[in-house]
């Protein structure tokens, strides 16, 4: 659990959408420099207004994780984080019950029972058993305890928001995590059999903790009732004017001509046919930051082939992409409608250059 700063306020995003203030969500998402797709954006103030988990699934790189960082980091939020791999288990993410400490309990209570008359120990001893089923005993892992906080956040006066769950990479989940999730995505509820309460978490969807699941598509398939308790949403490729408005906010240091000459390379590297694994705003983020701090500003052959590295991850694409050098270097020199005029509009400076008026 990364726990929210108690010195900063607090934002309930929910709150903020239900009161049709989506776009000051959005603002202060762009505040810790985060530019959501519009369409993202929509789909996620669905799922806040619904209290539904919501599913993203993309290429990776594409912004998945960094999406609900942004929303806990921009409303000051707790968040609780589940990162899928092989052989999670469910005490992990649900709960478990601390068998060495119920036994001291139960230990200390026997010895106690000894000093009682013999018509009082049964009682004693009974009670003992009994209050080794509550919550000092009961250990939450990382999707209980967003439950369980989420239920105090909704008790507290005044109300409190609720925190992020994210379930991060959640095709390495594997099925028997995935079935065990189901109860919660839809009911808000963990049952914990013997536990004196019976269960934890919250029912009421305007309460639930804001569940974020991430996706790659890659190692299992997910399962259908897993799938239909959550709202949906693809993340795409960004557009230019998109991934430029990315790039600025990520490499607030960058000129005009290092945001142009990286989303014009990674652009016409994309377009390149036969290249099978495609750049994603992760690898475009880190050469317009080895850009700025290299103070590159043009390429020639040699220069290019310098950066190859943070965008060409096989051996058979670095080939391809060698025999393409003349093409790549043409493209990050020619004019482009869209990325110049879009920096134009901000630097009167590069619309002088290419003869555009401001
Ligand atoms: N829309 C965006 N605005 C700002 N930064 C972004 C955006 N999308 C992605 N990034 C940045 O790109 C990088 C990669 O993002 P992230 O780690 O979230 O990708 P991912 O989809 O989770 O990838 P993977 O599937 O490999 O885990 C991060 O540094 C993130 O901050
Ligand atoms: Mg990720």
């Amino acid at each position: 659990m990364i726990p929210h700063d108690p010195d900063r306020p607090q934002i309930d995003p929910r709150r903020l959408v239900r009161n049709g203030s989506e776009r000051e969500l959005y603002g202060l998402l762009c505040g810790t420099g985060y530019v959501p797709g519009e369409q993202v954006f929509g789909d996620f103030c669905e799922s806040l207004k619904s209290g539904r988990a919501w599913l993203v699934s993309g290429t990776r790189g594409s912004g998945k994780t960094a999406f609900p960082e942004a929303v806990a980091s921009a409303c000051n939020l707790t968040m609780c984080v589940v990162s899928g791999r092989d052989g999670l288990k469910q005490e992990e993410i649900l709960y478990d019950w601390d068998r060495e400490e119920q036994e001291v309990w139960m230990r200390e209570n026997l010895a106690l029972a000894k000093e009682l008359p013999a018509s009082e120990q049964v009682e004693l001893l009974e009670t003992a058993r009994k209050m080794k089923w509550q919550r000092q005993f009961l250990v939450l892992g990382e999707v209980a305890l967003a439950y369980d906080l989420a239920a105090k956040a909704a008790q507290s006066a005044p109300r409190n928001p609720p925190p992020v769950l994210l379930l991060d990479e959640s095709d390495k989940f594997g099925a028997s995590i995935e079935d065990s999730l189901l109860m919660p995505l839809e009911r808000g509820l963990i049952y914990i059999p013997r536990y004196e309460n019976g269960c934890i978490g919250v029912a009421d969807w305007e309460s639930r903790p804001i569940v974020i699941t991430t996706s790659n598509d890659l190692r299992h398939k997910l399962s259908g009732p897993f799938i239909s308790r959550h709202i949906y949403t693809r993340f795409s490729n960004p557009t230019l004017e998109k991934e430029l408005e990315i790039l600025r906010a990520r490499n607030p240091k960058a000129s005009s001509a290092q945001l142009a000459l990286s989303i014009k390379l990674l652009d016409a590297v994309r377009g390149i046919a036969g290249m099978e694994d495609h750049p994603s705003i992760r690898e475009s983020i880190d050469v317009a930051g080895a850009f700025v701090r290299d103070s590159v500003e043009s390429l020639d052959h040699r220069g290019l082939s310098r950066f190859f590295c943070y965008f060409v991850k096989t051996g058979d694409a670095r080939e391809l992409l060698g025999l393409q050098l003349d093409y790549l270097l043409a493209m990050t020199n020619a004019f482009n409608p869209v990325i110049d005029r879009c920096l134009a509009a901000r630097d009167s400076e590069w619309a002088a250059k290419w003869d555009l008026a401001v």
